[in-house]
């Protein structure tokens, strides 16, 4: 039985008092961490005010990081600083990073054993183009994808680690994939790690599925027999919303 992880991609939305008004309002009502995961990822400014206040069942994560230890690069944030304020999650490699900042596979793997080196757990971003799904290409782009982001892990690693799957085509345009084709390539990213690695790892590991995801579609998304979760833009952002998916997946 794999436990559901909700997360919520804050994106660059939230100033601090309106993340703190959320956290106060859902603290006591999001259900009991033995049964889902409940993560909110936020601007990094803003991390360690809302660790602080984090009730029992609510984690912190970042939606990026930097994959060396220090350095001379303006702006970019370490794991170590993470992990020293209490961050527990990173989204790595989400699309929005690999389209407007250049970010790798390389690069997305150094990440995410870095994250490693500092006890985060990463949530990787994998998923493919419109054109790319059009051309007939996606199993085969998302396995090249899954086999780069996870070169020289060891399966005790994977087994941690949080994949999310999102069609760029379906993030924020209200285009949510159908329940089953999610779940088809969610199930073909754990045949991929069944491949690199080995049965326990690939049935262990949490695969979560965005792109839209919001009430109305929640609950048949998590009926599917491979989805674990959901990462969650838009509708992450209103506490009601999240409460609803995240009491949405104990029910998985
Ligand atoms: P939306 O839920 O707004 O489509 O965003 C999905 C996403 O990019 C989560 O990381």
């Amino acid at each position: 039985m794999r436990k559901p992880i909700i997360a919520g991609n804050w994106k660059m939305f939230k100033t601090r008092d309106e993340a703190l008004q959320f956290v106060y309002s859902v603290n006591m009502k999001v259900p009991p961490k033995e049964y889902v995961d409940s993560v909110v990822c936020a601007q990094a400014p803003i991390l360690r005010d809302i660790v602080k206040r984090q009730g029992d069942n609510l984690r912190v994560g970042a939606q990026n990081m930097h994959y060396l230890d220090t350095g001379a690069y303006t702006g970019e944030v370490s794991a170590a600083l993470l992990e020293n304020i209490g961050v527990a999650y990173v989204i790595i490699g989400h699309s929005e990073r690999r389209a407007y900042y250049n970010e790798t596979d390389e690069a997305v793997n150094k990440k995410i054993h870095q994250a490693f080196r500092y006890g985060i757990t990463p949530i990787l971003c994998v998923g493919e183009s419109l054109d790319t799904r059009e051309a007939g290409e996606t199993d085969a782009f998302v396995k090249a994808q899954v086999v780069a982001d996870l070169k020289g892990l060891g399966s005790e690693q994977v087994k941690e680690l949080v994949i999310a799957y999102e069609p760029i085509w379906a993030i924020g345009t209200g285009k949510t994939a159908t329940p089953e084709l999610a779940n088809d390539a969610i199930k073909g990213i754990r045949s991929v790690v069944r491949e690199l690695f080995d049965d326990e790892t690939a049935d262990t590991i949490r695969i979560q599925y965005g792109g839209s995801v919001k009430p109305a579609n929640v609950d048949e998304l998590l009926a599917q027999s491979d989805i674990d979760g959901a990462l969650v833009g838009g509708a992450s952002l209103d506490a009601e919303s999240f409460l609803y998916l995240v009491n949405a997946a104990v029910k998985k």
